[in-house]
């Protein structure tokens, strides 16, 4: 039996229990963080350990290499990436998920509330997008506890990419 957050976990970080659920995995320093945390350019304190856990910089870029692989062959949610560009929100999301996971990066894309705004996404949505990240992160071997301290970091922003209530 594993610790992972599973899909229906991860619904309940949707409800009320986002706060305890996300409090199980989360380091504190981490709970204050929102879609796009004030920590660009930041130096390496304790926050940056999951930052390392994932590879540092060369392990997130291999990450969202397979992560947008993934999302793009996902029958469920692939026709909301047609006209992405992908190479660009790779990069985007390497930023990203280094400022969330505490690294010494600077985000400088667009609101996850500005970017999503458009693109009808339901809980669906969300949650295929989630199950691709967990497939990915098994594919590069990040074992289930630095899984789970990703995604309840990004579980928060449901509340801005999530469009179809
Ligand atoms: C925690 C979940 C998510 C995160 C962290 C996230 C993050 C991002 C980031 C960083 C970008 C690039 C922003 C930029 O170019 O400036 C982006 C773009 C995009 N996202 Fe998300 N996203 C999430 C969920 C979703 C979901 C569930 C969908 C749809 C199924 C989605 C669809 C898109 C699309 C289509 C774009 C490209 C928009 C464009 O280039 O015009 N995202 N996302």
């Amino acid at each position: 039996m594993t610790h992972r957050i599973s899909y229906r976990g991860l619904s309940l970080a949707f409800g009320t229990l986002a706060l305890s659920l996300a409090s199980l995995f989360a380091a504190p320093a981490a709970m204050a963080q929102t879609a796009n945390p004030p920590m660009a350019g930041a130096a390496t304190s304790q926050a940056d350990t999951l930052y390392r856990a994932l590879g540092e910089k060369p392990g997130l870029v291999a990450l969202m290499d397979t992560f947008v692989a993934n999302i793009v062959a996902d029958a469920r949610i692939a026709a909301q990436f047609k006209e992405a560009n992908v190479d660009h929100l790779k990069t985007q999301l390497v930023d990203q998920i280094c400022v969330v996971s505490g690294g010494p990066c600077e985000y400088k894309g667009a609101s996850m509330k500005l970017i999503h705004a458009n693109l009808d996404i339901t809980k669906a949505d969300f949650h295929a997008l989630v199950e691709d990240l967990q497939a990915a992160m098994d594919v590069r071997g990040i074992p289930f506890a630095t899984q789970n301290q990703l995604l309840a970091r990004l579980a928060p922003m449901h509340r801005d990419v999530i469009t179809v209530k």
